[in-house]
């Protein structure tokens, strides 16, 4: 692409971005990776008073980086000033739980954040911002997000699952001996934590019927979806922190398919529940969803869903209405009564 050929700059704001997360993420973004080659591209970093002075370091790589597509980068600890103007909003700063821990257990630390969070990007955030939400626990925090921007759609926060699809992705593909690009219609449902279903019902491996093909619904039951349900622990005991370079790829990846369609291809995000597959309205639900490149993803609508499957997303449901309960407090307009 000629220099002159490229379009102007589209602001994204990245939270934490001195992180494990954020360092790997903001490179991507520089490249040209998340929003195409032809995308000049903005860079607001937003970090706590602690974060600044690594966060000085890694703006001097990006620097050093000479990326061409990188037409600006700012760093602040404001929030208004951070998101002002922002096309999308990477909520990516907040504590990561250590080895024993569940996501949940992050709740009352992170909770809190996310209300500040989306009060700022109600005020100043573009009006069609997208914004996705990765820190723990990402589902419920999207939630308090978006109950604090009340000038802002519930459709415009959206939780990362993608993760844990891209994980479910290479363990079928490991297990059927073919490339990853190979499987398809693979699906995240609910939370992203140890109750969330990888459901392979409707999955394909090379087009066929992934059941089919791997004929192992014992290896699927107590191999695969546990091991998807708790990768995230795997790896926090293997390597002491939890994954980042994985994350920052699927944060990459969500906002790719979100910003420049997505093809045929099911992708899991967590977005707001309108009821559908009988999922309480109004909590962060991952579901399969397709996008077209208009920016918005849509829920992939009238599955099958057989009876192991409807006990998998029940009780997954059923821990999201528990977390949302305990950040009542955080919800404007939804405050526990006093008794
Ligand atoms: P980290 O501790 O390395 O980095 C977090 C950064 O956020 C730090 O630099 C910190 O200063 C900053 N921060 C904290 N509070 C902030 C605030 N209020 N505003 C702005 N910045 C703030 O953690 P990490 O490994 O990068 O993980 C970040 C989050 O992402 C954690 O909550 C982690 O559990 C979560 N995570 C989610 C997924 C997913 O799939 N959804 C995957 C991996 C990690
Ligand atoms: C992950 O899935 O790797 C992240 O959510 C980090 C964690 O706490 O597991």
């Amino acid at each position: 692409t000629k220099m002159n050929d490229l379009l102007p700059p589209l602001k994204v704001a990245v939270t934490g971005a001195a992180g494990q997360i954020g360092y790997a993420l903001v490179m991507r973004i520089a490249s040209g990776e998340m929003l195409g080659k032809d995308q000049l591209v903005e860079l607001s970093l937003i970090e706590t008073e602690a974060g600044m002075s690594p966060l000085r370091g890694v703006m001097m790589e990006l620097e050093d980086g000479a990326f061409p597509l990188l037409s600006k980068v700012t760093a602040t600890t404001d929030l208004q000033e951070g998101f002002g103007d922002a096309s999308f909003a990477m909520l990516v700063g907040a504590t990561p739980r250590g080895k024993g821990m569940e996501r949940s257990d992050l709740l009352s630390a992170n909770a809190k954040i996310f209300a500040d969070q989306g009060k700022a990007l109600n005020e100043t955030a573009a009006v069609n911002a997208k914004v996705l939400v990765v820190g723990n626990p990402a589902n419920t925090n999207a939630l308090v997000a978006s109950e604090n921007a009340p000038d802002m759609w519930p459709e415009q926060f959206i939780a990362m699952t993608r993760l844990d699809q891209s994980r479910a992705k290479a363990l079928v593909a490991e297990k059927a001996g073919v490339p990853v690009k190979d499987v398809d219609r693979v699906i995240i449902w609910g939370n992203h934590s140890a109750t969330q279903y990888p459901d392979l019902s409707h999955a394909r491996i090379g087009g066929k019927w992934a059941k089919s093909i791997l004929k192992d619904d014992k290896w699927i039951k107590e191999d695969f979806i546990p091991r998807v349900q708790k990768r995230g622990a795997e790896i926090i005991n293997a390597k002491g922190s939890s994954s980042a370079a994985s994350a920052a790829s699927a944060a990459i990846d969500a906002i790719r398919d979100l910003h420049q369609g997505s093809d045929e291809e099911w992708l899991s995000n967590a977005i707001v529940s309108d009821g559908s597959y009988g999922v309480t309205k109004g909590i962060w639900y991952s579901v399969p969803t397709v996008c077209n490149g208009d920016s918005h993803y849509r829920r992939v609508q009238r599955l099958p869903i057989d009876e192991f499957s409807a006990k998998m997303m029940t009780r997954t449901e059923m821990e999201l209405i528990e977390e949302r309960d305990s950040v009542r407090h955080l919800l404007p307009g939804h405050e526990a009564k006093p008794v």
